[in-house]
């Protein structure tokens, strides 16, 4: 028999990221007409999408790292109880135009200090549809996922966009941060309802540690600065420029939301990373961060993430601010990754999370459940798919809410008997499949995605 070759492969990706879930795919669709089980609820109008990288059918240089090629948004239309269509768009960035040989991109000059993929998040804010990575500014798109050009909020913003912005359920402001390997190292910015920068901070901090997220309480925001740091020798033995460095220590910085740097308190912590934090909120003067916590990340020695055989379980911080105690313990001994809640619970006390469960395992991630924690009980439950692979979980509230849990879970979920992905709705409340969308094609394994109601 001769051994097949993926098209990936032939240009240059490493095998594990070449076939099965993670493999690029290199025709951009629009389909109608998908075939469906169960029933999409009638409220739904709107598009869910949902970014991640994709390399394009060039041959690629350098180290092949997971979080660094080319952004492509996959996005699926709902309305009146229907699935409408399914496109995916890469997002038309100069680094992608220099790679085909195509025009580049409209709008502002951008800030990044190396070509900007765009291929992290994708955030709704103030009228507008953002792609986002965290080293440069975002690109304007639209909901049938064309790209509008680089956006720099109306020439306020000359500092870069991390891919998890907050948005504040009750004020509509919407709060960034900005980290970088150069001075200054940390900005926090805040975003009125009406899309105008209002507020820019430099914050200090010990040097340039991986700030990919953060959190928000009701009145504070919580820096991370933890021992992952800039490295740019680690740049060229994996194609990421940050690594673990446990001198660097743990901390989180817990700042009002009207504050300054000064205003800035700092929390020793055992010495950990999290990619992302699940929410916060504060009760009499206890803030309580939760997230799914990694022992260590990105380590010397093991340039691809897929060898570290690395595990993050949900845990919880109190950070006393009268008396500077810190608590930690675990929530769930579950591996989970990608953690979304309710928004309308964003730096609120929420009683739920959802998360993907799995973890990544010698030269692979498994990821294979939907998981639901519920804090009241402390008791988790999974939801699988028959052995195919959910990415991130975002939850969709019904429209006359009356629990924490009244919504939905969307999900793509890649099935390998098709090699093809379904869009995955779930009953939130029930944890079970409420539909099923088959698309035509695979939906690589990727990072975040948004609902944009219509
Ligand atoms: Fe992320």
């Amino acid at each position: 028999m001769i051994p097949t070759v993926s098209s990936a492969e032939h240009f240059g990706i490493p095998h594990t990221y070449a076939n099965g879930a993670f493999a690029p795919v290199y025709e951009e669709r629009t389909s109608w007409h998908l075939p469906m089980r169960g029933s999409v609820p009638d409220e739904l109008h709107g598009v869910f999408l949902r970014n991640g990288p994709n390399p394009p059918p060039v041959p690629f240089e350098g180290a092949y790292h997971w979080f660094t090629p080319d952004g492509m948004l996959h996005g699926v239309k709902l309305h009146a109880g229907r699935a409408v269509w399914y496109r995916n768009r890469w997002v038309r960035t100069d680094a992608l135009a220099a790679k085909l040989g195509t025009p580049v991109a409209h709008g502002a000059d951008d800030v990044a200090l190396v070509p900007n993929t765009s291929n992290t998040a994708v955030v709704a804010h103030a009228g507008r549809v953002l792609s986002l990575a965290e080293y440069g500014l975002p690109y304007e798109v639209d909901t049938e996922l064309n790209t509008l050009g680089r956006y720099d909020f109306h020439g306020q913003l000359r500092a870069p966009m991390t891919a998890h912005p907050k948005i504040d359920p009750v004020s509509g402001e919407m709060f960034l941060i900005s980290f970088g390997p150069f001075p200054p190292y940390l900005q926090y910015h805040v975003i009125g309802r009406d899309g105008r920068l209002q507020r820019s901070e430099i914050i200090d901090v010990a040097g340039p540690s991986l700030m990919h997220d953060w959190a928000m309480s009701e009145n504070h925001v919580l820096f991370f600065d933890l021992p992952v740091v800039f490295d740019a020798d680690y740049f060229v033995e994996s194609g990421f420029p940050y690594r673990w460095n446990a001198e660097h220590g743990a901390r989180v910085g817990i700042m009002p939301k009207n504050g300054a740097s000064a205003d800035a308190r700092w929390f020793e912590i055992d010495p950990c990373y999290f990619v992302h934090s699940t929410n916060a909120f504060e009760h009499d003067g206890v803030i309580t961060l939760e997230a799914p916590r990694y022992p260590t990340f990105m380590e010397p020695g093991k340039p691809d993430i897929l060898a570290q055989g690395v595990r993050s379980q949900l845990h919880r911080w109190t950070f006393d601010l009268r008396t500077g105690r810190v608590g930690e313990d675990v929530l769930d001994e579950r591996a989970v990754e990608f953690p979304r809640i309710n928004e309308r619970r964003t730096g609120r006390q929420h009683a739920i999370s959802y998360a993907i469960g799995g973890e990544i395992t010698e030269a692979t991630v498994r990821f294979e459940s939907i998981v639901k924690h519920d804090n009241r009980t402390g008791v988790s439950r999974a939801l699988t798919f028959d052995g195919g692979v959910p990415s991130e979980a975002i939850f969709v509230p019904a429209k006359d809410a009356t629990s924490e849990d009244d919504g939905w879970l969307m999900s793509f979920v890649y099935d390998p008997k098709r090699d093809a992905s379904d869009l995955v709705i779930v009953d939130a409340s029930r944890l079970a499949v409420q539909a099923t969308i088959e698309l035509p094609a695979r939906v690589p394994f990727g990072f975040h995605g948004t609902w944009v109601a219509a």
